[in-house]
């Protein structure tokens, strides 16, 4: 596993008016992450759900429980938006984020870019 560091995301401002943002990776497409903004908090997860691979940053935030959980497009499975749990025991695995000086960041293995990386 790479070394994670903080990722500079982008600003604040713009990434908070998505509820769901896609994180592409520099790696590879499968280190894809989902930048979650809800009641004021940014999370990062795997973008791909792990119950059969459906991308999560197409999905809807749903309360469920009196929490904040992201809904899978392929299957409706929910998934914790800050804990990355699903009811069903399954789990997509979360990486920290914080936000200075109105910038947000990710603790991750990679860099990380709203926009797709040119392929080299
Ligand atoms: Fe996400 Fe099935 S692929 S619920």
């Amino acid at each position: 596993m790479a070394t994670e560091q903080w990722q500079h995301i982008g600003s604040e401002e713009t990434l908070k008016t998505k509820p769901c943002n896609r994180l592409h990776a520099e790696d590879d497409k499968r280190y894809d992450l989902v930048l979650v903004y809800v009641r004021g908090q940014f999370y990062a997860m795997e973008a791909w759900c792990s119950h059969a691979g459906g991308p999560l940053f197409k999905g809807d935030i749903e309360d469920f429980n009196g929490r904040p959980h992201i809904q899978c497009p392929w299957h409706g499975y929910l998934f914790d938006a800050e804990t990355g749990k699903n009811q069903l025991g399954i789990k997509q695995e979360m990486f920290p984020t914080k936000v200075e000086n109105g910038q947000v960041y990710v603790q991750y293995r990679c860099a990380l870019c709203t926009s797709p990386f040119p392929k080299s």
